[in-house]
């Protein structure tokens, strides 16, 4: 799609206050229990920390009923305090706008239901992006409405391994970038803004209202989660670029009234007060348009210059992480050459500590495994060494998305790393 205001766009960056704070720049390990970045935009300073807390809110905002209101035109809100919800009303049967959480899913019916209308006439169900607190609830939303799944393509292979319960990811039908769903009477477009996941989405919209047409954008995300690594991001090399694009985009894009998948992203307790108290549209805030992008991209940009700075003062990596050989054979001893079972083992164990290291999975599990607020204690870890292994090969979506690298079946490092992490029980 065309990108339009791109100078504009640079010029207000450029002058925006942006105040990266070097208290937290210290060494390569435990990067992802430290605060993070601070930056200030428009008279706040966050933290990367305190921006996802600000944004992702308490377990118990994840969970509870936020008072289900409309927001402009035929826009209503029906989500939890902390996870956004959107129910677009038409003629013709209701879009609905994130599941989030599987759990949340009977609160999201509840407010859609108090608001006068039936759940089950939702015909279509769109999200923001593949991550289970705006997605995970999909096959029950499918389950109870019987409404048509889109999701965007890029996001596909994420939504695929989101399987509450097991239930396997409905998917009736892949999203490109720019296109549109149309439902009685009201279109809505999907922008491709990458980088927070592959697939991630910013929805566009018109609403009327009191006569007049209004720009609604739905802001996917552009968050730089704890943990997500910018540099050197083995899962996804082609991260920097995609939340690049996802800044242009998204400043290209007409809008009156800002939403977004956390209602942090748009001040809503605050809008919601105002409306309450009988104040004009306090959700018309086209000023505040920007302000989110401008925090995200503050942000971005310092997390990138961090981690930058981090690996060059890095002590160099023992061995660059070994590349399965072409041809699919793996180095290993034979029988003949192995050393006595016991031995086998721990040169096993001893190569997969050093492998662990040169991969960094300390980063984000902890020097001794035992765990960061980004990835869990593989000292407790319930999998099998069989688990193990096949975690290996196809990590998570969550740790994918949080950068862990994959270590095929093939590469040599897949037996070592496997018999470090069984060695970590009980740590
Ligand atoms: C950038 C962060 C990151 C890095 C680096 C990383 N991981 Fe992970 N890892 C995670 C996250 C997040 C999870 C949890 C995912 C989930 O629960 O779905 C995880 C889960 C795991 C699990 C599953 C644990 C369990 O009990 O469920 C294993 C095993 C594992 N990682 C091993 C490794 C190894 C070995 C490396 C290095 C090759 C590594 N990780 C590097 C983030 C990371
Ligand atoms: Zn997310």
């Amino acid at each position: 799609m065309e990108i339009r205001k791109l100078g504009l766009a640079q010029c207000a960056f450029a002058v925006m206050a942006i105040l990266v704070s070097s208290l937290y720049a210290q060494g390569p390990s435990n990067a992802s229990q430290r605060p993070g970045p601070k930056v200030s935009v428009a008279g706040h300073t966050y933290t990367q920390q305190e921006l996802f807390q600000h944004n992702v809110g308490t377990p118990e905002d994840q969970n509870t009923q936020f008072p289900p209101h409309k927001i402009i035109g035929n826009v209503y809100y029906v989500g939890t305090a902390s996870l956004a919800s959107f129910l677009i009303v038409t003629p013709q049967g209701n879009i609905l706008i994130n599941s989030t959480y599987e759990r949340d899913v009977p609160v999201i019916q509840k407010s859609v239901e108090q608001l006068g209308f039936k759940f089950s006439d939702i015909k279509v169900l769109l999200g923001s992006h593949a991550h289970a607190d705006h997605m995970e609830g999909d096959a029950l939303v499918k389950q109870l409405t019987g409404a048509q799944v889109m999701a965007t393509a890029e996001d596909v292979p994420l939504l695929e391994q989101m399987k509450p319960a097991g239930k396997a990811h409905p998917i009736d039908k892949a999203l490109h970038d720019g296109d549109q769903v149309t439902l009685g009477g009201t279109t809505l477009v999907a922008h491709l803004t990458p980088g927070h996941t592959p697939g991630c989405t910013t929805w566009t919209l018109k609403a009327q209202d009191g006569g007049k047409t209004y720009d609604v954008m739905i802001i996917g995300s552009l968050g730089v989660n704890p943990g997500m690594k910018l540099v050197n991001n083995v899962a996804n090399p082609q991260i920097v670029e995609e939340f690049t694009r996802a800044f242009q985009v998204s400043r290209s894009l007409p809008c009156d009234v800002p939403l977004g998948s956390h209602p942090g992203m748009y001040n809503m307790k605050e809008k919601y007060a105002k409306l309450q108290a009988g104040a004009s549209n306090p959700y018309i805030d086209p000023a505040g348009c920007k302000t989110e992008l401008d925090i995200d991209e503050a942000m971005f940009h310092a997390v990138l210059e961090q981690q930058q700075a981090a690996l060059s003062t890095a002590s160099p990596v023992i061995n660059p992480p070994a590349k399965a050989t072409t041809s699919g054979a793996t180095v290993s001893g034979g029988p003949a050459s192995a050393p006595a079972a016991g031995g086998r083992q721990s040169a096993l164990i001893a190569k997969g500590k050093e492998r662990f290291q040169a991969y960094k999975c300390y980063d984000c599990h902890g020097e001794n495994g035992e765990g960061t607020p980004d990835a869990p204690d593989l000292t407790h870890s319930k999998l099998t060494a069989e688990q193990v292994s096949k975690f290996l090969v196809k990590p998570s979506a969550d740790a994918q998305n949080k950068g862990m690298p994959d270590v095929p079946a093939d590469s040599p490092d897949h037996q070592p790393l496997v018999a470090y992490v069984m060695s970590l029980r009980g740590k």
